[in-house]
């Protein structure tokens, strides 16, 4: 054989084989879409007539070997939704539902309405800026799964941190119109460590394009979020007492007894701590000036201390949780009707009910991070949008905890503390460093959408354009 026939042969192979490797990748992206359009929801029980929305749900696998999947559910951007950019948002706990709070009750534009047997729609809800997707991580909360119980004691940041990262690869095959989009992750309370935490990883991960797919961070932004143990627990003390809610007694005591510093509190400590614990039991401690909800709570170890490590770990209670809200999301998403509408099941998992919090993630989660300062320095060096922003009347996660924070990343200056507006009225205040912005909403609690709802609303599109919130 002549090598020119050799060669011709062997370029031909090479044709076919490509060919058929371009077949199977677009078979691939064509089941992928199939998925999309199966995952599409219609009608939900108990809809408003109108406006339209355009949204989807259902699993996304995160690992196949052990069977885990988590669940999301995704509104399209109520206009233009090919020009916005696509968020993410995450809820805390460890162990809440970001279904229960961030889209049924706080920024989605189906809200549960009282009693839980009907929506309605909300002129705020945050997919007039952007492209919405709300995820259940990690595995074990809300409808979310894994087929590996084992899985169960192994949850913490890092574990949850790739859980999330896989699911965003897996959801953007699904979505892969979205793939191009300006990307920011955003949430409250706890996910104050796992938002940073997803951020990192993206951005680690997008310098090694050879092995990971790129996704377009841009930015991310967090509310009310658990930061740094330490200042957030001396935060707490101390909005406790400057807000009258406890006695100098106590705050002297418990200056004078508690080390935040250290990872476990002394037995000494937790006692002095429950004192203020206490006083936060008779009002709503996530927002100090509402009326406490008085319908029957759904979990029962909010303020509880898990019993069986109640003197050596520090006193854990859930960062996000409004008692009255969660009831009416309880009833509304344990209706059959909608879990087959959402393409949900809570199946032979656990007992056939879904929780907007799992007290068994929140007692079993190991707590491996204490601070996640760092991350903000590395990323604010890395240029990303990065903004904090608190309700003021929040004694969970408080506003001078996340002051201590900010100031401990000894950031440049930008511009000073100032009031922004909104209607004519100070919405609340911020301050700009280089790099990173931090922004107060006045007389809003912990899940601050659904406090200020209209506020936030203006928070978010400022922080997605980039821009600076209204001086005037
Ligand atoms: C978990 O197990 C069920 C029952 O075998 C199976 O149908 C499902 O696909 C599994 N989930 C995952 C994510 O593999
Ligand atoms: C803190 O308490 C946990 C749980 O009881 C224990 O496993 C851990 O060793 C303790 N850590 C320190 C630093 O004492
Ligand atoms: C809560 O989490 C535990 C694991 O910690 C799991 O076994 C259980 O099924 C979950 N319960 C609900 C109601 O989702
Ligand atoms: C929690 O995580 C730490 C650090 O990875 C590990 O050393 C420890 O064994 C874990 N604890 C539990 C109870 O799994």
């Amino acid at each position: 054989m002549r090598p020119s026939f050799i060669f011709a042969t062997l370029i031909t192979i090479l044709f076919f084989l490509s060919l058929i490797k371009s077949i199977k990748s677009v078979q691939e992206e064509e089941q992928y879409q199939n998925d999309q359009e199966s995952d599409r929801v219609f009608i939900l029980p108990g809809q408003p007539k109108g406006p339209s929305l355009s949204h989807f749900s259902g699993y996304i696998t995160v690992n196949r070997e052990n069977g885990r999947a988590l669940f999301y559910w995704f509104f399209e951007a109520q206009t233009e939704p090919f020009k916005r950019p696509l968020l993410l948002w995450l809820n805390g706990g460890p162990g809440c539902s970001s279904i229960g709070y961030g889209a049924a009750v706080e920024l989605g534009p189906l809200r549960v309405k009282r009693y839980g047997t009907e929506l309605e729609f909300n002129r705020y809800a945050w997919n007039k800026e952007a492209n919405l997707l709300f995820l259940e991580s990690p595995v074990g909360v809300g409808f979310s799964y894994t087929n590996t119980s084992s899985d169960l004691d192994k949850l913490e940041d890092g574990f949850v941190a790739e859980d999330a990262y896989s699911f965003l690869l897996n959801w953007l095959r699904r979505f892969p119109q979205y793939q191009a989009h300006d990307f920011y992750i955003s949430g409250e309370s706890y996910a104050g460590h796992y938002v940073p935490q997803l951020a990192e990883l993206v951005y680690d991960r997008n310098k090694d394009r050879k092995n990971y797919p790129y996704i377009n961070l841009k930015g991310f932004i967090v509310g009310n979020p658990e930061t740094n143990d330490y200042y957030d627990s001396k935060g707490l003390l101390e909005y406790a007492w400057s807000h009258t809610v406890v006695s100098d007694r106590v705050y002297r005591l418990v200056n004078r007894v508690c080390d935040f510093r250290l990872l476990n509190w002394t037995n000494e400590c937790n006692n002095a701590m429950n004192m203020v614990f206490d006083q936060y039991k008779v009002i709503d401690i996530y927002n100090i000036y509402a009326p406490k909800c008085n319908l029957d709570q759904v979990s029962s170890s909010t303020y509880e201390t898990d019993a069986k490590s109640s003197s050596l770990r520090r006193l854990r209670i859930y960062s996000g949780y409004d008692p009255c809200f969660s009831n009416y999301a309880e009833e509304y998403l344990n209706k059959p009707d909608v879990q087959k509408s959402l393409h949900a099941h809570v199946g032979g998992k656990n007992n056939g009910r879904w929780q907007v919090c799992n007290d068994s993630i929140l007692n079993t989660y190991n707590f491996t991070v204490s601070s996640v300062l760092s991350i903000y320095s590395k990323l604010v060096k890395a240029g990303l949008r990065i903004w904090l922003y608190s309700g003021d009347t929040d004694g969970r996660v408080p506003v001078i905890g996340t002051r201590y924070c900010v100031e401990a990343l000894g950031l440049p200056l930008k511009s000073q503390w100032q009031p922004w507006y909104h209607n004519n009225q100070v919405g609340g205040r911020f301050v700009e460093y280089q790099g990173l912005t931090m922004v107060t909403v006045r007389g809003a609690g912990h899940l601050v959408p659904l406090s200020k709802p209209a506020e936030a609303l203006v928070l978010i599109n400022t922080f997605l354009m980039g821009q600076q919130l209204p001086k005037h």
